[in-house]
C-alpha cells in the first residue's frame, strides 16, 4: 500500500485545513495509509548550527517520517500573505537532509477569504520546487471559502470540494506508482 505524510500549516485545534487533510483520509481508497503528522508544533527553531547528527529527535523523527512516505500532502493556511512560520520552519530542517528531493507532493491552501490562501501557495511551492520536491501535476488546489466547505472534525458539507480533493489524491497516487 501507498504511503502518504499529511502536513497541516496550522496549529489549531479547530482547524479547516486539519479538517480537509481528514476528509482526504476518508476519502482516499484502502490502498492508501494517511498519516496526519502531528509534530509540528513541537519542532524547534531551525537553526544551522544544529542541522547535523546532533539534530534534535523532534526533527529526526520529522525527516524519518518523510523518508518512509511515498509522498507527501501539505494543506496550510495562509498568515499575513505568507506560508505560516510553523511550516516554514520545519521545511527548513529539511532542506539540506533533501527528503524532499523528487518526492511526489500535493499542495492545498485553503482560506475563509475569496483568493483562498494564493500567496501562501504560490510560496510554498517556490519553497518546495527549490528543494527539488516533485510538485505533483494535477496535485494543488486553493480553497476559497473553506469555513462553507468543511468541517474541523473533517466533514465535507459541499460535493465540489469532495470531487476536487479526490482527483487530487487520484493524481498524487499516479504520480507515485509512476515515480
Ligand atoms: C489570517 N488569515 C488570513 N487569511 C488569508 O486568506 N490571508 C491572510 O493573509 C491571512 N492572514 C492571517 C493572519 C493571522 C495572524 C491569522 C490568525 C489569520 C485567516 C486564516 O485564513 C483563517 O484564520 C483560517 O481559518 C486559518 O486556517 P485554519 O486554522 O482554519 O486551518
Amino acid at each position: 500500500s501507498i504511503k502518504i505524510l499529511a502536513i497541516s500549516g496550522s496549529l489549531r485545534k479547530s482547524s479547516t485545513n486539519t479538517g480537509l487533510l481528514l476528509a482526504c483520509t476518508s476519502i482516499a481508497n484502502e490502498n492508501i495509509t494517511f498519516t496526519i503528522y502531528d509534530g509540528l508544533g513541537n519542532l524547534p527553531h531551525f537553526n544551522p548550527d544544529f542541522d547535523d547528527e546532533n539534530a534534535p529527535d523532534s526533527v529526526y523523527d520529522f525527516r524519518m517520517k518523510l523518508k518512509e512516505a511515498d509522498g507527501v500532502l501539505i494543506c496550510t493556511p495562509e498568515y499575513a500573505n505568507g506560508v505560516p512560520g510553523v511550516l516554514k520552519n520545519a521545511l527548513d530542517w529539511v532542506v539540506s537532509s533533501g527528503e524532499f528531493m523528487y518526492k511526489p507532493t500535493a499542495v492545498i491552501s485553503a482560506s475563509p477569504s475569496q483568493f483562498g490562501g494564493d500567496k501562501a501557495h504560490d510560496s510554498l511551492i517556490l519553497t518546495l520546487s527549490i528543494m527539488t520536491a516533485k510538485i505533483v501535476e494535477g496535485g494543488t488546489l486553493k480553497i476559497p471559502f473553506v469555513t462553507k466547505k468543511v468541517k474541523p472534525q473533517g466533514e465535507l458539507t459541499d460535493s465540489a470540494t469532495a470531487h476536487s480533493l479526490r482527483s487530487l489524491i487520484d493524481a498524487l497516487t499516479q504520480t507515485i506508482h509512476s515515480s
